[in-house]
């Protein structure tokens, strides 16, 4: 079976398994089975396939009939301007949360050493992304699940970060050290009726920790801003990713807290995404 054929017959396959993007998928898998350039498959499309990536390709394209992520089957994804390793204990990191480092990078002028800190860093996208930027910052980045931070990491290590971020497997509930010029976090806060509705690759594949806010969704969030008041110094900035219906309730609980609100800023179809705050006192 040559390039041409066996594009086909993925994209009929996963176009009958109504999966969103058939070719772009089938050629992704295909350019991963055999490692060449989808450019260079599209352009070589007689050349023959061996039997063994026959079966691999068959093994990978049964995965998405499945609804598994295309980031997971890849094990990668592009986040920012940066390739990040991705597996199926992250979150597969997304272009909206990309607003968290255009709004940091304001807050974090080129020749200074803020220190940083991230709640809930999973593949660690964002504080790596930041850290390639700002490399006179340093950085903290924690998360509850083990798994998630050993593939943050993996990742700090591939951008060779690793002796600039110091990662820590903790609940921040339980974390104590303060004095950070800034706060970043994409925290879950999906409430339980909305993590029904998800689309099948999200919800049977991504985890469940990196997703579910509790059944009102703002469990996490709570956490991360009433905790914040504590580790941020006088006048640093916590920079929150939210659900697009979330904002009122989340200034409601910011300004209990005591924060002035600097900003909300859109995602890119318009969606109030991410707030921007100040710790005052
Ligand atoms: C929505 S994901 C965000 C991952 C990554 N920062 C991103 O934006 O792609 C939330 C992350 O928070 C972590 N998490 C959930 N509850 C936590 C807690 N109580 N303390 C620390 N991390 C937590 C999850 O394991 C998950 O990796």
């Amino acid at each position: 079976m040559n390039y041409s054929q066996i594009l086909k017959k993925g994209e009929d396959f996963l176009k009958k398994s109504k999966i969103k993007n058939p070719n772009l998928d089938t050629e992704l898998i295909l350019s991963k089975v055999i490692n060449k350039k989808r450019e260079e498959i599209l352009l070589n499309t007689n050349n023959k396939l061996k039997i063994k990536d026959i079966i691999k390709f068959k093994n990978y394209l049964m995965r998405r009939h499945q609804k598994e992520p295309i980031a997971y089957i890849l094990g990668y994804k592009y986040f920012w301007k940066h390739k990040f390793l991705t597996n199926k204990s992250v979150l597969i990191p997304r272009p909206d949360t990309e607003l968290i480092i255009e709004e940091a990078l304001k807050y974090l002028p080129i020749d200074k050493s803020k220190k940083i800190l991230d709640i809930g860093t999973g593949s660690g996208c964002i504080v790596i992304s930041l850290l390639k930027e700002r490399p006179n910052c340093s950085a903290t980045a924690l998360d509850i699940s083990l798994k998630a931070l050993n593939v943050a990491k993996t990742n700090a290590k591939l951008h060779h970060l690793e002796n600039k971020i110091n990662f820590i497997n903790i609940d921040i509930d339980k974390y104590k050290s303060c004095n950070y010029d800034l706060i970043i976090s994409n925290p879950p806060y999906i409430n339980s009726i909305e993590l029904n509705r998800l689309d099948d690759d999200i919800k049977f594949h991504e985890p469940k920790l990196a997703l579910s806010g509790g059944s009102d969704g703002y469990r996490d969030l709570k956490k991360v801003i009433i905790k914040s008041k504590k580790l941020l110094k006088i006048n640093g900035k916590l920079i929150l990713e939210i659900g697009h219906r979330q904002k009122n309730q989340c200034l409601k609980i910011l300004n209990e807290n005591s924060y002035y609100i600097n900003y909300i800023s859109k995602d890119l179809s318009g969606k109030d995404r991410c707030i921007i705050s100040t710790k005052l006192q």
